[in-house]
Formats: C-alpha cells, sequence, structure tokens
C-alpha cells in the first residue's frame, strides 16, 4: 500500500438555517441604537433570551411583560432596580407598537 495520506477537509456540519434565522433576527435594529437607554435593554433584557423588538408589544402589554420578567429575575437573583425598571419600561412605551 502506498502511503498517501488523503486530508479531506472535514468542515464542522454547522446548520445553515441556523444562521440564516439569526441574520434575520439581527436585520431589525433596536430603536435609539447606541443610546444609554438602548444600551441598559439590552444588558437586562437578553440574559435569559435575546431581546424582544419594543415594536413587538403595546406599552399594557409591556406592563405586563415587565411584571412577568420581573417575578424570572428574582428568581434567578438578578438585580433590577426601580430606576432600571423605570427608564426600560419608558424606553418600551416610547417605542412600543
Ligand atoms: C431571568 C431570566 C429572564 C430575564 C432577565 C428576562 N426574561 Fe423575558 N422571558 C424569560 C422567560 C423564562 C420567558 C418565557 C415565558 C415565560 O415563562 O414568562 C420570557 C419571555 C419573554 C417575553 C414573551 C415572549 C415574547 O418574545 O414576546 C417577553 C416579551 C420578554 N420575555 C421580555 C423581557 C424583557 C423586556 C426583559 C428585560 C426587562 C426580559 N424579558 C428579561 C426570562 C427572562
Amino acid at each position: 500500500m502506498s502511503g498517501i495520506i488523503r486530508n479531506g477537509f472535514l468542515l464542522p456540519g454547522i446548520p445553515l438555517f441556523a444562521l440564516v434565522l439569526a441574520a434575520a433576527c439581527s436585520g431589525n435594529p433596536l430603536p435609539e441604537a447606541g443610546s444609554a437607554d438602548e444600551r441598559l435593554y439590552r444588558a437586562k433584557c437578553t440574559t435569559c433570551h435575546s431581546w424582544p423588538h419594543p415594536q413587538r408589544h403595546t406599552a399594557e402589554e409591556w406592563d405586563h411583560y415587565l411584571k412577568v420578567m420581573e417575578g424570572h429575575m428574582e428568581k434567578k437573583n438578578i438585580a433590577f432596580t426601580e430606576s432600571e425598571k423605570e427608564t426600560i419600561r419608558n424606553y418600551l412605551h416610547r417605542n412600543a407598537r
């Protein structure tokens, strides 16, 4: 047997659809991008899932979700101060559907 070693380029099987999905999600930037409020929103609301776009819900719905998320954060011992809550609430209300 001749010793020719064939080095196949074994690419890891990247599921392409996952990349396409990720691209689709990041194609919709957050309002007020780069502002302090937007950065706080991203910092606080992406610990457990990616940020939901503010346009996804009405102001009333955001109030409901913020209460639910507050509970989730409490259970996980994630700090969420009154002023952070107020800032994120105002940010979501300004940009709600
Ligand atoms: C401690 C983890 C955690 C953090 C931090 C968190 N969430 Fe959630 N979020 C969840 C879980 C778990 C769900 C799944 C639904 C449920 O059980 O309430 C969820 C679901 C949601 C949903 C409903 C589904 C949807 O996409 O419409 C919204 C809206 C939401 N979160 C918004 C927020 C916002 C805004 C923040 C920041 C203030 C936030 N979350 C921070 C855990 C978290």
